[in-house]
């Protein structure tokens, strides 16, 4: 008996090693020359027009040379791909004037942003081809790295993939006051990464693999093999995860340590030391990295150590490996490096006791009345469900009655993970499979990775804004999962008094 256990072992420790060893093969891309500059989108600062500051942004198509010799058909923002960083400040009216030169219908969310449901750019704030619509709204919200993307129902995925996303970034008197690198483009970096599939003439190939779009080529700011000129200082990163469903841990390739300093939904309470950052579609960290030595490093996404995700990769080459992402080459510098700050914001923890109720977001499992029941998982076919439902437009799913605080218990009982998003809110974590959260999962965040398993409670507060018609949307951010209908749509209303 010992000897067939012990026999058993090693053939499972071997088939692991062949799974791992074909996995690195599979998912990397080493070997890059990190020839090419890296490309800063341009910043938008508006203009105040009697007293609210506007932006234009136009969706278009377009092309790009990506790749050496081939060009690629695109669409972005007042540009080719992607879109500007637009600046707003806490205490700012603002409006957003987006026109959709495509030729289909689109729509444009502010990821992350307190906002009325009518500017939130949902599916149900449809823009036609030629048309023109303006999100007006007040700033209220902290300094954050927030993001827009379309979002229409079943084409967000393939909006998104061909370059129709930029980040949006809040500041207030706290982030102006604070002691950090904030020249844009110099010691202020915003990093928008990326994985696509390119076919041979270039052209990007949308193609669903394990229910999902995950490529093999990495572009950081639209930038294929990119390296940045930095001074030899600390320099501040912002990561936005805007891949469709690839998730990444990243680091640096001598697996120096940097800070994170914030999250989806603003600063961190202090700077955490740390040498990897999750990054789950729709995620953004700012992390603050040492330079002062001198030396290059890259920045990376390490494979993740879970046996599932491995063995995903090893069949559907769907799992993350090694993947280089950007060269940094720090140069002499100029000035004198920021010392890293003590404190950064203060973050009063929302207590379970205040909640009004908790609602369960089951992920995954059968669909609700499907014939003989699906599961999640890929394939063919609607879901992965929440609660058992696809998403319809014509359907509420949840009402929230403003100024309640709530607690959603996400709980994963599907086979893979799921980036969980809610539109309106930012939220913190109260506990994951019962442990209360630590290092970067104190911070506030709007969308959180819930892998197969995993039962994570959230608690947010639903203040400011009510309307009995118009919904907002809570859903997977991996973009085709969402588009294969896992979201539902909650209102928040006025109580009747
Ligand atoms: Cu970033 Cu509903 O989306
Ligand atoms: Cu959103
Ligand atoms: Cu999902």
């Amino acid at each position: 008996m010992k000897r067939a256990a012990l026999g058993l072992l090693i053939i499972v420790l071997l088939a692991g090693a062949t799974v791992y060893w074909f996995t690195f093969i599979r998912v990397t891309n080493a070997g890059l020359a990190f020839e090419n500059k890296l490309l800063i989108p341009e910043q938008s600062l508006g203009t105040v027009v009697d007293g609210r500051r506007q932006f234009h942004l136009t969706v278009d198509e377009g092309s790009r040379e990506f790749l050496p010799g081939k060009r690629t058909p695109t669409a972005g923002v007042n540009g080719p791909y992607l879109g500007p960083t637009v600046r707003l400040r806490q205490g700012e009216d603002v409006d957003l004037i987006v026109r959709n030169n495509l030729d289909e219908m689109t729509t444009m969310h502010w990821h992350g942003a307190h906002v009325p449901a009518r500017m939130d750019g949902t599916p149900h704030q449809k823009i036609q081809p030629g048309e023109t619509w303006t999100a007006s709204f007040g700033v209220h919200q902290q300094a954050a790295p927030l993001w827009y993307h379309p979002h229409p129902h079943g084409k967000t995925g393939l909006h998104a993939y061909r370059g129709v996303a930029g980040f949006m970034w809040i500041d207030d008197d706290n982030s102006e006051a604070l002691d950090l690198p904030k020249t844009y483009g110099v010691d202020d970096i915003p990093l928008v990464i990326q994985d696509r599939l390119f076919d041979d003439d270039g052209a990007f190939r949308f193609a669903i693999n394990q229910g999902a779009v995950y490529g093999d080529t990495m572009l950081i700011n639209g930038t294929w093999s990119p390296f940045l000129q930095v001074e030899s200082r600390r320099i501040r990163l912002r990561l936005l995860n805007g891949s469709n469903a690839r998730v990444y841990y990243i680091g640096f390739d001598d697996n120096r340590a940097f800070h994170q300093i914030a999250t989806d939904g603003g600063f961190l309470e202090t700077p955490l030391q740390t040498n990897r950052v999750t990054l789950a579609p729709g995620e953004r960290a700012e992390i603050l990295v040492d330079f002062s030595d001198g030396a290059e490093a890259v920045l990376k996404s390490y494979p993740e150590a879970g046996l599932l995700e491995t063995v995903e990769a090893f069949f559907g080459g769907i799992g993350t490996g090694h993947l280089e992402l950007l060269k940094i080459v720090p140069l002499p510098a100029k000035r004198a490096s920021h010392a890293l700050p003590e404190h950064l914001n203060t973050i009063s923890r929302i207590d379970a006791s205040q909640a009004a109720k908790t609602r369960p977001m089951v992920l995954g499992g059968p669909i609700q009345g499907a014939q003989g029941g699906r599961f999640a998982g890929g394939g063919p076919g609607p879901g992965p469900p929440i609660n058992g439902k696809i998403m319809d437009m014509e359907r509420i799913d949840e009402v929230v009655r403003l100024g309640d605080i709530e607690i959603w218990e996400v709980d994963n009982r599907g086979g893979q993970a799921h980036p969980f998003h809610i539109h309106l809110v930012q939220f913190q974590i109260l506990d994951r499979n019962g442990q209360a959260p630590t290092g970067a999962e104190l911070g506030w965040k709007d969308t959180v990775l819930v892998p197969a398993g995993d039962i994570v409670r959230i608690i947010m507060p639903f203040d400011r804004y009510a309307d009995t018609e118009t919904p907002y949307m809570y859903h997977c951010h991996i973009m085709e999962h969402e588009d294969n209908g896992m979201m539902g749509q909650f209102l928040v209303v006025r109580p009747k008094t």
